[in-house]
């Protein structure tokens, strides 16, 4: 026993060598655009609450009065006694918002890619999978039996190969999935061409839209309707834990035989507890909020315009883009981490990643841009990101 610890402590003091040691700050307050760390009023630039409804009044009532109707947990799951008829109204909700036969809840988007693959799958069918997808999607793919073949990013000549060789190779069915949006670049699939392959190829298509739900698009469908392609993904997986309430949640949402099949067989659906009311009341909330006006959608949208054209014009490196998530390149680890916390001195949180989460080389700093701030929150960041640049001597 005292050699695994130790065999562990020596694991541990390597993350620290190398950086890459996570540290946790505590909030002082709700999730907001700004927060408290450390008793000041920091903005935050760093957080997945892309339209600012996590600490939305609406929202925030919405999850109290779910408590105070329909209590504050199920003690089961699902098909024993865990669905209540507000799980049902969420369920119809995000079928009416992506126009699909059926959803299903998950208690996390985690979870939910982890059902998908091993239980449409068997091992005589195929699952084509981007090299850069989520590690949700990995892990899920691993549990499935079906052989992988795995693409270069948003490479579409060898996304095309792999379709090609599974075909060839005897698969039955073929399941192909991306992330609608890659979360480290802010960067979006190739949705028109990976249709197409996908139709070419008599391929069922898996999006997950974990950072694209409620944000992209005119109504805030998602990538799909970004890139002008709207009705034409079959299955979407998303979270419930990012634009949409920002509490936790996932879901699968498409044909009806795919989402039944789901709540017949997937095992984190059939042997995990059900959502929580108050989680399901807020997100209820947050996509009616996003139904019945764009406004927020298009807030987000104009905030990343502006604070991607201030950062370019500062000499930051920013990659072209219109997502909210804007990486800020500053190349080496070791200097990501500290500008992130000369930043947090400054008054702005944000995170800095380094390699191995992203390639050796590009380490940077990761801005996240919600609906809720506001033009002074965004110039306070630009302003503190000039200054400690500076000071590190990544711009003049
Ligand atoms: C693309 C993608 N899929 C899935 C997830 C997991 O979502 P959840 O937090 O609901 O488990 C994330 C979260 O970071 C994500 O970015």
């Amino acid at each position: 026993m005292q050699e695994f610890l130790k065999f562990l402590e020596g694991e541990i003091e390597r993350l620290h060598e190398a950086h890459t040691y996570k540290v946790e700050v505590p909030l002082e307050s709700a999730q907001d655009h700004r927060v408290k760390v450390a008793g000041r009023e920091v903005v935050m630039l760093t957080s997945n609450n892309y339209l600012g409804l996590a600490n939305h009044p609406r929202v925030r009532q919405a999850a109290v009065k779910a408590i105070e109707r329909w209590g504050a947990g199920m003690g089961s799951v699902r098909f024993i006694c865990g669905t209540q008829v507000l799980h049902k109204q969420l369920e119809e909700t995000i079928s009416r918002f992506y126009e699909t036969d059926d959803t299903i809840l998950f208690t996390s988007c985690w979870n939910a890619n982890e059902a998908c693959f091993a239980t449409l799958t068997g091992p005589e069918d195929a699952i084509v999978s981007d090299e850069l997808n989520h590690a949700s999607i990995i892990d899920g793919i691993r549990l499935a039996k079906a052989r992988r073949y795995i693409y270069r990013h948003n490479d579409m000549a060898d996304m095309e190969a792999k379709l090609s060789h599974a075909r060839s190779e005897g698969a039955r069915f073929i399941l192909a999935i991306t992330d609608g949006v890659f979360s480290m670049e802010g960067e979006l699939a190739p949705l028109p061409e990976i249709i197409a392959a996908c139709e070419r190829h008599r391929t069922l298509l898996v999006v997950d839209d974990s950072h694209a739900t409620g944000l992209l698009g005119k109504r805030g469908r998602g990538t799909a309707e970004e890139l002008g392609v709207w009705g034409k993904v079959p299955v979407h997986t998303g979270t419930l834990g990012k634009a949409m309430g920002s509490a936790m949640g996932g879901y699968i949402t498409g044909p009806k035989p795919v989402v039944d099949t789901l709540r017949q067989r997937s095992r984190p659906y059939l042997f995990s507890n059900s959502l929580a009311p108050a989680v399901v009341g807020a997100a209820l909330e947050a996509f009616r909020m996003v139904m019945e006006d764009p406004s927020r959608t298009l807030a987000v949208q104009a905030n990343a315009r502006y604070f991607r054209e201030r950062m370019a014009a500062a000499g930051f490196q920013v990659p072209q883009g219109m997502h909210p998530i804007v990486p800020v390149i500053v190349g080496d680890t070791a200097l990501a981490l500290a500008m992130g916390k000369d930043l947090l001195m400054r008054g702005v949180y944000v995170s800095g990643f380094g390699y191995p989460v992203v390639p050796q080389g590009q380490a940077r700093l990761r801005a996240q841009i919600s609906a809720a701030h506001t033009r002074e929150d965004l110039n306070r960041a630009v302003d503190a990101f000039v200054a400690v640049a500076r000071q590190h001597g990544v711009v003049r």
